[in-house]
């Protein structure tokens, strides 16, 4: 049986919280496996809760951080700069299981490591950081948003893309709690994971 498909789970908090931190880590790595897509929720400045599917780019098991993309000019980032705190959900249903992670957000523009996903990503990828004006503006058409002359092409080199760089951002999540929840015939399992002050992750088990 494939081991990232297996169903099979120990009833150990500590196998579990080795298992999700695998799982995040094969996530960030693999184009296919199904939390390659999490849902991340925010909070409006109405205080309106709202949600959107993101890539998942990175997971640090050392400071339990995940990475995204995002347009530096895009909602995301203005909610994230009202209260900081997002929720993060990630479900497989092969593995039969969901995550429901909370934590701290931060935005990143001009910082090392915002430098380097920048030199990571592809033309293709840049591309998307061109669009003028900013995503969410109200159009009286159906747009991309990209410049015509970059419209429906893969640019031909990094000059064509470099005016991109000021609108990239990252999307840093600190994970303190994960809430857990494998659905299996002989019966559910759900545990919560808290990081304490002292960086210990304490697990209990919670009726699913
Ligand atoms: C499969 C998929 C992947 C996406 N990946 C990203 C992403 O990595 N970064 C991003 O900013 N938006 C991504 N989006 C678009 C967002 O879901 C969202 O529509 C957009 O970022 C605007 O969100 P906002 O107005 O809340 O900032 C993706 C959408 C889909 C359907």
């Amino acid at each position: 049986m494939d081991a990232a498909n297996s169903t099979d789970l120990s009833d150990d908090l500590d196998a579990v919280l080795a298992d999700i931190w695998q799982r995040l880590g094969r996530a960030a790595k693999d184009r296919r496996a199904a939390m390659h897509t999490p849902v991340i929720a925010t909070i409006t400045a109405d205080g309106i809760p709202t949600q959107r599917v993101m890539v998942l780019r990175a997971f640090d098991r050392a400071t339990a951080t995940l990475r995204f993309h995002t347009d530096a000019r895009a909602a995301k980032v203005d909610q994230v700069g009202y209260t900081g705190a997002v929720s993060v959900l990630a479900y497989d249903p092969g593995a039969k299981r969901q995550f429901r992670l909370t934590g701290v957000a931060r935005i990143e523009t001009a910082t090392p490591a915002a430098d380097a996903a920048w030199a990571e990503a592809t033309l293709f990828a840049k591309r998307c950081y061109l669009a003028d004006p900013a995503p969410g503006t109200v159009s009286q058409s159906p747009v991309s948003g990209l410049p015509a002359d970059i419209e429906g092409r893969k640019p031909d080199d990094e000059d064509e893309v470099a005016a991109g760089r000021d609108n990239f951002a990252l999307l840093m999540v600190q994970i303190d709690t994960i809430e857990f929840l494998h659905l299996a015939h002989t019966g559910h399992r759900r545990a919560r994971f808290h990081q304490t002050e002292s960086q210990i992750w304490q697990g209990a088990w919670l009726v699913p």
